[in-house]
């Protein structure tokens, strides 16, 4: 158990029930880092109003009765009762000594490991992915990747849009150009330009618009043929998708796709069922539930409308659906959706009405990851100069491109092919990193400029600190794997490096049980600048004796290693050099 602060815990909750008696057993010691020492414990505050006793007194009482000799140099008390502790250079470097030899780098694996499908992506049929999609995509790959290293089971469920009445318009626009064209290629490489042929000729065709309107018929009562067409577009749009996942390196397969049109077989019982029990009632003609607090204007309740009076089902049917199957079926835990934040009202009342019918026990817990917007500078959601929406793949091509300036300039010395290895890793990088490191619920304004900078939270800040520990053993000769030498402490800047390694497994935990990738940026982010100052004030290959150096190469291995596991936790790629 490397990380400090839950040492600290265990031993300030043994001195509580010493000190105070076993009815204090669980007591939250309120362990927290501090600015004057390394960490306080802020515990007797609250103590002091139950023990009736001044707060200075209960906090000498516990520091009576702690035991932490092995641990820290320094335990005082501090203010109007704070316990303040300095972790003694022995045990923090005995505890940096024991991550090298661990492959899981101080991760904990999850107490009790949960099934836990994850929803995520969710890109429509023959549309272009967006901004938003492309956020979700890399939101939630990195928690799926986090859960999995933390033993979980993870199902990915990508929720593609692949169902719905535009399918009529698009299968015969299909017949009309052949499955061969260029024109259906389209939907390969740039989906929009499809869907906005069909929809012109929809609406200045009337001939077209009334086959249209069969074929939405015939796909709905399950025609064979017509569903053969509609599987080819899934089929063309699944090659679009993919390119993107592969672009992007998304964990993303087609095992993974688990469409709205999956659960076409369950709308209408999920209908019945709801009506049979009381929850759905015929409202104007539709199929509605009304829910206890979901009120709009005027206190009109707003219903979540299950069937429309055409008999047609939508998004909230295939989604109560979904929950149920993913409970009954997957054997959920808990279940993670990785949604645009507009979507959070529609996901409370599936939700509700799912706990309502008893598809949703109370044991198992659904969590909204709300996706906020991308802005463009003009603080409107990001569009192209022309207003229309963006094509993803120039978007991350552009990211590509101007990474090979980056490292143009700073690499004149590599090769042509090797730059160009480099500048997709860096700008692919640079995207997904400024997506996961801020917080997914808050909007941010797309800039190249700032995403690539090699200096602040960035991708290619974090990609550099790793490429330049790599350079350091690429000259010291060794590999990192056998830098396993004793790591000794003489340094503040050595000091500081080794006791923020302990917390890579703390931080971990934290994504897992927030479900928030940005405080996993956010320690890398402090691990880099840990780095960067021990390496300014710590001569690695020169160091004045062997030990010395041993010992620092040993700390750069194991930053590495976090670095680079990290990394890989959030999908982003370390090039080898930078
Ligand atoms: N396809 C939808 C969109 O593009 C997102 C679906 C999200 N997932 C879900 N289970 N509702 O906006």
């Amino acid at each position: 158990m490397p990380d400090p602060q839950l040492v600290l815990a265990e031993r300030v909750g043994d001195a509580l029930v010493a000190a105070f008696g076993p009815e204090f057993t669980g007591t939250d010691p309120v362990i927290r880092p501090s600015q004057f020492a390394d960490y306080q414990a802020n515990v007797a505050l609250p103590l002091a109003k139950r023990l009736r006793r001044p707060p200075r007194d209960v906090a000498a009482a516990l520091v009576e009765h702690l035991d932490v000799a092995d641990v820290c140099d320094e335990v005082e008390v501090s203010g109007p009762g704070f316990v303040n502790f300095r972790l003694s250079e022995g045990w923090i470097a005995g505890q940096a000594q024991g991550l090298l030899g661990d492959d899981r780098l101080g991760v904990p694996v999850a107490a009790k490991p949960q099934v836990i499908p994850v929803d995520y992506s969710a890109p429509n049929i023959a549309k272009e992915m967006h901004v938003g999609h492309l956020r979700t995509t890399v939101v939630g790959d990195a928690l799926a990747r986090t859960l999995e290293f933390r033993g979980h089971q993870v199902i990915r469920q990508n929720h593609i849009g692949d169902w719905g009445t535009m399918f009529g318009m698009l299968i015969e626009h299909l017949l009309d150009v052949g499955e061969e064209s260029a024109e259906a290629g389209l939907l390969k490489s740039d989906p929009n330009a499809f869907y906005q042929a069909a929809r012109n000729r929809f609406a200045s065709d009337e001939e077209f618009a009334e086959r249209s309107r069969r074929r939405v018929v015939a796909l709905q009562s399950g025609d064979e043929a017509t569903l053969e067409l509609w599987q080819e577009l899934v089929d063309l749009s699944k090659v679009y998708f993919n390119k993107v996942y592969a672009k992007l390196g998304v964990t993303l397969t087609d095992a993974d796709l688990a469409g709205e049109s999956m659960y076409n077989k369950w709308l209408s019982e999920v209908c019945d069922e709801l009506e049979a029990k009381g929850i759905a009632v015929m409202s104007e003609g539709a199929l509605c539930v009304f829910l206890d607090g979901f009120t709009g204007r005027e206190g009109k309740p707003v219903p979540l409308i299950i069937r429309k009076s055409d008999g047609g089902y939508g998004y909230a049917t295939t989604d109560l659906a979904a929950i149920r199957y993913r409970v009954r079926d997957l054997h959920a835990d808990r279940i993670v959706y990785v949604i645009g934040t507009p979507q959070a009202l529609h996901l409370k009342m599936v939700y509700e009405t799912a706990h309502k019918a008893g598809w949703l026990p109370d044991d198992v817990r659904p969590v909204h990851v709300n996706i906020g917007n991308v802005l463009g500078t003009d603080g409107k959601i990001l569009r192209t100069r022309a207003g229309s929406s963006i094509r993803l793949m120039e978007l991350l091509d552009e990211a590509v491109a101007r990474a090979r300036e980056v490292v143009a300039e700073t690499r004149p010395d590599l090769d042509e092919g090797t730059r160009a290895k480099i500048a997709e890793d860096v700008g692919i990088g640079a995207i997904k990193y400024a997506d996961l490191s801020t917080a997914h619920d808050s909007e941010y304004t797309f800039s190249f400029d700032r995403m690539l900078a090699l200096n602040g939270n960035t991708g290619p800040y974090l990609q550099y600190a790793a490429a330049r520990i790599r350079s350091i053993f690429r000259k010291g000769g060794g590999a990192p794997s056998e830098a396993t030498e004793p790591i000794v402490l003489g340094e503040p800047a050595e000091r500081a490096l080794a006791l923020t390694l302990l917390g890579f497994g703390d931080a971990v935990r934290q994504v897992d049980e927030l479900l928030e990738p940005h405080r996993l940026c956010a320690y890398l982010y402090e691990l880099a600048s840990a780095f960067t100052t021990f390496y300014e004030s710590c001569p690695v290959l020169k160091a004045p004796d062997d030990a010395t150096r041993d010992s620092r190469l040993a700390l750069s291995a194991l930053t590495l290693g976090v670095l680079v596991q990290g990394l890989a936790l959030l999908g982003v790629r370390a090039p080898e050099e930078m």
